[in-house]
């Protein structure tokens, strides 16, 4: 019985979020902190915390070379890291971190939110900086003893940066769809 009487003292605590259904509740300001980690791609929203390529080795080899191999090349549980410069543009495009990603920041976002694959969030954010500067490091885009952080991770000038062309949508707007010429629509463009 006293459990039922701790639910119903709890209640008021948790107040229905649904007036309608009467579930769930009201987020509360930790809640949304927890879950509020975007790293936008010039670097709104990165934490307090830093670290270096030199840090970052001990962690990598402790949380990432099992799956990433040891120097980033990937393996059977991981995609590769590093590499793929030039490939681009070819018939057999590598894309890694190194040779695609426009944005420094993203290392951070992604690794923060996402990695390691087996146990996402465990990481701290010193740690996640430097697990980041180590993988920008052995892309040979940072030195070892680069200090990254919120200020100096988005100066980072990803070799892909500028391999991005803007979306041009949305291309439909009225006055531009008056412009253009009818396209013939292919079930009525036959004899
Ligand atoms: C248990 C295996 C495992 C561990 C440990 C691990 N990863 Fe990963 N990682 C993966 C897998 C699998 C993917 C691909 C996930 C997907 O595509 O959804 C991935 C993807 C990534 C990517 C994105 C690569 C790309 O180009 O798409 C990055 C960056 C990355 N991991 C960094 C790290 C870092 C840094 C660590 C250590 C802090 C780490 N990972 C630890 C398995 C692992």
């Amino acid at each position: 019985m006293w459990k039922l009487s701790g639910l119903l003292l709890a209640a008021p605590v948790l107040w229905p979020q649904s007036p309608k259904y009467q579930i769930g509740r009201a987020p509360l300001d930790t809640d949304l902190k927890e879950r509020d980690i975007s790293v936008l791609a010039g670097g709104r929203g990165l934490p307090p915390g830093s670290g270096t390529a030199a840090a970052g080795k001990d962690v990598y080899s402790r949380r990432c070379q099992k799956c990433h191999g040891n120097s980033g090349q990937g393996g059977e549980e991981g995609p590769a890291l590093v590499g793929g410069k030039g490939s681009l543009a070819t018939p057999k495009p590598v894309k890694t971190v190194g040779s695609y990603w426009p944005h420094a920041t993203t290392l951070f976002d992604y690794t923060r939110r996402a990695m390691p694959f087996n146990r996402p969030g465990t990481l701290s954010n010193d740690e996640v900086y430097s697990s980041s500067a180590y993988v920008l490091f052995l892309n040979g885009i940072i030195g070892e003893n680069d200090v990254m952080d919120a200020k100096t991770l988005p100066a980072v000038k990803m070799p892909n940066r500028d391999g991005f062309i803007k979306d041009a949508r949305p291309d439909t707007s009225a006055r531009g769809a008056t412009k253009r010429a009818p396209v013939p629509h292919p079930a009525k463009s036959g004899p």
